[in-house]
């Protein structure tokens, strides 16, 4: 029986900056001991959306308080730790420098292992410290940055069946709110909207529908509604309703039929999912619930949302990926690269030892 293992972990790769204790018992449950998160929200606000240097100043103001208040509050010391993890990326490459490198100076001073986590994989493997979900399941992760659709087969054993060509999903929300005035975040103020407008209203574009593949498309249909709003300019208040109506039905469709594929694609490659998983801010979205609920219920298999506090960014879910990798051996060295970009099924079937060569990318 393995003994429980202790990992910190560090989150900076967009506009949070996030620590967390996590703690994995040997029978693989996992304790969240602290959860502490920052958002830049405010500093990001009087630009309606992130500044990379912005917010790369603001993680290395903000990190290292945010670390102490999140060992505290676990009552732990760095000498307790198993491991430390950081977010090597995907992401903004200076936020992720500075919580990476941060990372690496308490794995040395301290001689802890380091674990360098994929941000998308964290994301991946939250239902498993939520609620001990085994594998295969499929994740839709739906964020600012991201828009995929993920087979989860193992720790380090993701296979990509669908993602965005164009804008990511939460991307599009924010600017159509930002097309319409309203202020960023745009996904909660787009939702908002849309509760007092008629969706009928626009014949707006349902992108990809139909199509044999899994993917995503949003730059078209976010074209459609700046034309849509260009064409009746002065917006009155029920214009802009409307419009967000109107576009949040267009991506409510668009969303059932491309997870609809992606669930077809898993299911002929691994069987019937144990889970469809939705992850990322886009999932706080009340509507896009619902329409998961009826893809996840004619597909056979349970929807599992994590609370919103683990479905955004948050060090808990890096904390997490890296004690679920730091029990297989998983463990990186000190050359381990910050990426800004990183595929996650680039980690596939990647046996215990790969980290060494994963710094060569
Ligand atoms: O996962 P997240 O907090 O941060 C990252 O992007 O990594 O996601 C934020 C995104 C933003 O684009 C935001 O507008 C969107 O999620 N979002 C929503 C809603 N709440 C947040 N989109 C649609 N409806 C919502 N209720
Ligand atoms: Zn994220």
């Amino acid at each position: 029986m393995l003994a429980p293992t202790l990992v910190l972990g560090i989150e900076t790769t967009c506009d949070e900056t996030a620590a967390a204790v996590v703690e994995r018992q040997s029978d693989g449950s996992g304790v969240i001991l602290s959860n502490v998160v920052r958002s830049q929200t405010a500093e990001h606000l009087p630009f309606g959306g992130v500044v990379p240097e912005i917010a790369a100043r603001a993680h290395v103001d903000l990190l290292d308080g945010i670390i102490d208040s999140a060992m505290k509050e676990a009552g732990v010391g760095f000498a307790d730790l198993s491991a430390v993890a950081a977010a090597a990326g995907p992401g903004l490459i200076g936020g992720v420098i500075v919580g990476l490198t941060t990372a690496k100076a308490i794995a040395m001073v301290h001689d802890t292992p380091l674990i360098a986590v994929n941000h998308l994989e964290a994301h991946a493997l939250t239902p498993r410290l939520t609620c001990a979900l085994a594998f295969p399941y499929c994740l839709f992760l739906a964020s600012g940055g991201h828009t995929q659709i993920v087979a989860v087969v193992g720790v380090g054993k993701y296979v990509r069946l669908g993602t965005t060509v164009d804008d990511a999903m939460g991307e599009a929300f924010d600017k159509v709110a930002k097309m319409l005035g309203l202020p960023y975040p745009g996904g909660p103020q787009v939702e908002r909207a849309a509760q007092s407008g008629d969706p009928a209203r626009f014949a707006f574009p349902r992108p990809m529908l139909g199509r044999p593949d899994a993917n995503f498309s949003l730059s078209g249909l976010k074209t459609a509604v700046r034309n849509e709003a260009s064409r009746l300019t002065p917006l009155e208040p029920q214009d802009i309703s409307d419009l967000c109506a109107g576009f949040q039905a267009a991506v409510l469709e668009s969303t059932a039929d491309r997870l609809g594929v992606g669930l077809r694609l898993f299911h002929e490659r691994f069987g019937l999912p144990r889970a469809l998983v939705a992850a990322g801010g886009v999932a706080a979205n009340r509507a896009i619930r619902g329409a998961l609920q009826d893809v996840a219920a004619k597909a056979e298999t349970t929807l599992i949302i994590p609370p919103p506090a683990l479905c955004t960014d948050n060090g808990a879910m890096i904390a997490w990926a890296g004690a679920e990798r730091m029990v297989l051996g998983m463990i990186d060295t000190m050359d381990a690269p910050p990426r800004a970009r990183w595929r996650l099924d680039e980690n596939a079937v990647a046996p215990p030892g790969f980290a060494n060569t994963r710094a060569g990318f």
